[in-house]
């Protein structure tokens, strides 16, 4: 992309309505623009990023087993009359009336949907086990929007449903996503910590929350330092294997790490006084197992391999997927913008022509850019007619990872500067080996796609 002919809104000026950093980035960088209180226009850049990270969760949802599909926003209240959830959900479900004064909701999670399909075609115990997920938006009518895509109205959820025929199965398909998630979240270059946490509106007994730690998070945290240091990596696991799965979540739950809500002061003060944390973080993903809290009332049976009909076991498992990019703008920032992990920059290098317009300069980065398409890099050219710090500076504020830096006098000599963003350190290189290092860089992220 050249970005004369890109869309890129950025602000000079700090956004006032912006209360922490990542929301002040995103619009700046010109990422995201607020249409209503919680509810945002997605622009290319923000947008860019956004299925990045739509994509891995897709691969890491694939790779461990559930199947795709895609539900509607707008839900047919009956439906939550039958869970008897319709009543009890409260002002932050968004209701709707039709021409035929029919009652609609737009869907804050979809519990009751995806029953309401398994009951329709599932009948046998053999058809068992099935995970079934879906990226779709949803909308809470949350009394405090704030914090941009944080904690938005309307924002983008992975939601899926796992249905087994016994709880042992239902544990297992649980331990799956706990694994599945931890390795989703370090591909986004984040780690995120699975915490006890209370279930809420949602239901059942077992459930964890992932937070990733960070000062503006909403959610206060307890944990023993140990857990800090565990990393997935990575490791290749077997996911229809219980004992693997198990062997993950014993590894990442058995050192204490609790949300406020099932913090218990007397457990957490066996631990040495050293390894004591508390914290804040932002909850990327919650993992349910509730049996047959829907199953049961909505009528979501099989019949067992003895003939019997029984209600299957189920848990649902939801992924924050547009509140990950400010949790990850909020973990990987710094003075100047943001710097994005490689695993979802929205452009793997920039370009910067630091004199446009001169004949030499400008070939070389047209044949830099070439190379860099035709080698499967998705590059920001920065072809504008602007000082070299006015460059730098939009480099550095949309975060891409590293950047190319071509000028007349390195040119003399054939050679480029390669910069990354993190460390600000330059190197300088021919311009095909800046190429060849940066497929380098980029092919771990490539391998660890689906
Ligand atoms: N208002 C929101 N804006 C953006 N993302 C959200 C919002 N509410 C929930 N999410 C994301 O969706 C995931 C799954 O939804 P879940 O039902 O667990 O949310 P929740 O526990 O009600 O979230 P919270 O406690 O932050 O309100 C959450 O872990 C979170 O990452
Ligand atoms: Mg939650």
């Amino acid at each position: 992309m050249r970005l004369t002919r890109y869309f890129l809104p950025v602000l000079k000026e700090d956004p006032k309505e912006a209360q922490i950093v990542s929301h002040r980035l995103m619009l700046r960088a010109g990422m995201i623009k607020q249409q209503a209180a919680g509810i945002y226009s997605w622009l290319p850049l923000g947008y860019k990023v956004l299925r990045q990270v739509e994509q891995i969760v897709h691969e890491e949802q694939q790779r461990a087993g559930h199947i795709p599909l895609l539900m509607p926003t707008l839900q047919s209240a009956d439906l939550w009359r039958e869970s008897g959830r319709y009543d009890d959900y409260g002002e932050e479900m968004l209701r709707v009336t039709d021409r035929h004064k029919r009652d609609l909701l737009y869907g804050p999670t979809n519990e009751e949907m995806i029953t309401d399909i398994f009951r329709s075609h599932i009948n046998s115990y053999k058809d068992l086990p099935l995970t079934l997920y879906h990226i779709q938006w949803k909308f809470r009518d949350e009394i405090r929007p704030r914090f941009g895509v944080m904690r938005g109205r309307e924002f983008l959820m992975k939601d899926g449903y796992n249905f087994d025929l016994t709880k042992e199965a239902a544990l297992h398909a649980y331990n799956r996503h706990l694994v599945s998630y931890l390795r989703t979240y370090e591909r986004m270059g984040l780690q995120a910590i699975p915490m006890r946490a209370d279930s809420g509106p949602i239901g059942g007994d077992d459930t964890h929350e992932f937070l990733v730690l960070a000062e503006t998070g909403e959610s206060e945290v307890f944990y023993d330092s140990q857990i800090a240091d565990l990393r997935f990596g990575d490791r290749q696991i077997d996911y229809d294997s219980v004992e693997e799965c198990q062997a993950v979540l014993d590894e990442f739950t058995s050192r204490y790490a609790r949300t406020d809500e099932t913090h218990d002061e007397s457990v957490f003060n066996q631990i040495p006084e050293e390894r004591r944390r508390s914290a804040r973080g932002i909850e990327v993903g919650q993992i349910f197992y509730f049996g047959t809290k829907y199953s049961e009332p909505m009528g979501a049976t099989v019949v067992g391999p003895d003939g019997a009909r029984v209600p299957v076991h189920m848990g649902s498992h939801g992924i924050g997927v547009s509140r990950l990019l400010g949790a990850i703008i909020e973990a990987s920032h710094d003075e100047r913008g943001i710097i994005w992990p490689e695993g979802v920059t929205p452009f793997h290098a920039g370009i910067v022509n630091l004199k446009q317009g001169d004949p030499s300069v400008d070939s070389a980065c047209e044949a830099l850019y070439r190379d860099l398409t035709a080698n499967g890099l998705d590059v920001l050219y920065d072809d504008r007619d602007e000082r070299a710090g006015a460059k730098f500076a939009t480099m550095d504020l949309i975060g891409l990872p590293w950047r190319i830096t071509v000028g007349p006098r390195g040119l003399k000599t054939n050679t480029v500067e390669l910069t990354c963003r993190r460390t600000g350190e330059s190197q300088e290189m021919s311009p095909s080996e800046a190429v060849a290092r940066l497929q380098a860089i980029y092919q771990p992220v490539f391998d660890a796609a689906f």
